[in-house]
């Protein structure tokens, strides 16, 4: 089977100087990957790059990036309007800030569907909304759609910008620390929403944290970077487990909450 996305040797420089070099990854339909690594390890870079929003001073520079097996790394414009938020879909470690601070939440969602479902009825946007909200257990729904970002705490800001992305349907999500700004039980059950609605969706993710502990309770692969290189990758139980890797053994020892629950198979408890 064609994998979804597919990264092969990647290289990203910032005016000429590598940020990441030689990364390679793969993800089927339905699968998380976990970017783990330090602050500045080059995590975000990866995630911008497939996103293509490097900016000005980024490019890839060598290696490729295939999607549904087509080379996206020199999509024209308009092919890449429909690829971003329609395909791939991202959410911002701040989502408050990635709203606009001046229109209801409710209106900018309405907006973010109308970009790539152009006759849609604010109604219907509404409606969906509010069914995904109540889903993941958000009963006060009406409230949040007719509230301003500033006036939602950072916990639910993250949620309805996980909403956005998710009522878009990517194929791939990329989530850029979605949680770490966030209390550690507000963490917890964004989390868990955010697993319902991978489950929900059979969306792939790529989850990018400096947390291991977040990354052994979500991923089903791990890849481990260290000054923009690779320095592990594998399923998470391999890399989490039974790693030689004197770098991600030493991750893992970093976290002293972390525990496999034998029965379940599954991470249960983090720090943060
Ligand atoms: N826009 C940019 N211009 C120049 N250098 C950048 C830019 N963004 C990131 N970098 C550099 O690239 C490296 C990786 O950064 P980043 O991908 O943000 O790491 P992480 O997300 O793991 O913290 C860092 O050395 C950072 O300083
Ligand atoms: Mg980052």
């Amino acid at each position: 089977m064609e994998p979804l996305l597919r990264v092969e040797h990647m290289t990203v420089c910032y005016n000429g100087k590598p940020a990441v070099e030689d990364i390679s990854f793969e993800l089927v339909q339905g699968q998380t990957l976990g970017i783990v690594g330090e602050s500045g390890s080059g995590k975000s870079t990866i995630v911008k790059a497939i996103m293509g929003s490097l900016g000005n001073s980024g490019e890839v520079t060598g290696g490729d990036i295939y999607y549904k097996g087509q080379n996206i790394i020199d999509v024209r414009p308009k092919e890449q309007r429909k690829l971003y938020g329609s395909e791939i879909a991202m959410i911002f470690q701040d989502c408050r800030s990635a709203f606009c601070p001046i229109r209801k939440i409710g209106a900018q969602i309405y907006e973010s569907l109308t970009e790539h479902e152009k006759k849609l009825k604010k109604r219907e946007a509404y409606a969906r909304a509010g069914a995904l909200m109540k889903k993941i257990g958000m009963v006060d729904y009406e409230r949040v759609l007719n509230s301003y970002p500033f006036e939602l705490s950072g916990g639910m800001n993250q949620r309805v910008g996980i909403c956005t992305a998710m009522l878009l349907n990517p194929s791939l999500l990329l989530a850029d620390e979605p949680t770490s700004a966030l209390d550690v039980t507000v963490q917890k059950q964004v989390l868990e929403e955010m697993k319902l609605m991978r489950r929900e969706f059979q969306t792939a993710m790529i989850l990018v944290s400096h947390n291991i502990g977040v990354i052994g309770a979500m991923a089903d692969k791990v890849l481990v970077i260290k000054n923009g290189k690779a320095v592990d990758y594998g399923s998470s139980d391999e890399v989490l487990h039974h790693s030689d890797n004197a770098y991600t053994k030493c991750l893992m020892e970093s976290v002293p909450h972390l525990r496999r629950e034998p029965d379940l198979g599954q991470w249960r408890e983090w720090n943060v």
